[in-house]
């Protein structure tokens, strides 16, 4: 692996313990992939562009299938690049917590930013094709709560489904999902406990990534 994107969807640096359990995977990465050039792309440190009514025209445009010209073209010059920025990555890591049973809202404006026609899927006639293809995605979230198979909170994650959804869409299939949880609900002694195992986990994943 050449380059690994990484993207970072929580605002809190060194408390986070998504980014704890993230280190853990970094620390194997690296070492099996040495030269392997990592982007950090951290969503709550970086300008993503709008999506305004120019923006969402050129979609359109894009989605009937013409090409950009003139002042939309030119409107959709960060959008195209920061989608340059997504395909150039050989791999992903995304590091989310999770808020509101789904992803931060940088992450959401991210994935509406990227997800363009033309760009990473296309209408066939046999329907929606993701252009992404042969990419791996790692993806480490921590929640407050335990939304794991036997939880009864399990129909509430909208995260892990809605994240595998939309990668899925374009192409990303192969996904790995870390989920440090409960780190809140249960107490402090809990939290350490299973972040200890999301971060064995995470190496595991690592090796084989
Ligand atoms: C705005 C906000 C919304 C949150 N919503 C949820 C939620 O819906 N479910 C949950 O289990 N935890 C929720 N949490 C708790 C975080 O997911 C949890 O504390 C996580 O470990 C934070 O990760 P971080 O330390 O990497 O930022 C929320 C936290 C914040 C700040």
């Amino acid at each position: 692996m050449k380059r690994l994107l990484h993207i970072i969807a929580t605002p809190r640096g060194d408390d986070s313990r998504t980014l704890k359990v993230t280190a853990a995977f970094l620390e194997v990465f690296r070492k099996k992939y040495p030269s392997c050039y990592i982007d950090t792309l951290d969503l709550f440190a970086e300008k993503l562009p709008a999506l305004t009514e120019k923006q969402v025209d050129g979609k359109y445009v894009l989605l009937s299938g013409k090409g950009l010209t003139g002042k939309l073209e030119k409107s959709w010059s960060e959008i195209a690049k920061t989608i340059e920025r997504f395909i150039s990555a050989d791999g992903y890591l995304i590091s989310t917590p999770m808020w509101n049973f789904s992803v931060p809202y940088p992450l959401k404006h991210y994935i509406d930013v990227i997800l363009q026609p033309k760009y990473l899927f296309r209408y066939t006639e046999n329907g929606a094709e993701g252009l992404v293809k042969g990419k791996k995605m790692v993806v480490i979230t921590s929640r407050g709560g335990d939304y794991s198979q036997i939880s009864p909170l399990r129909s509430y994650d909208f995260e892990e489904p809605y994240l595998r959804a939309v990668f899925g869409f374009i192409g990303i299939t192969d996904i790995n999902f870390i989920n440090a949880q409960p780190m809140d609900a249960l107490g402090p002694l809990v939290r350490e406990d299973k972040i200890a195992l999301a971060k064995e986990a995470a190496k595991i994943v690592a090796n084989v990534f």
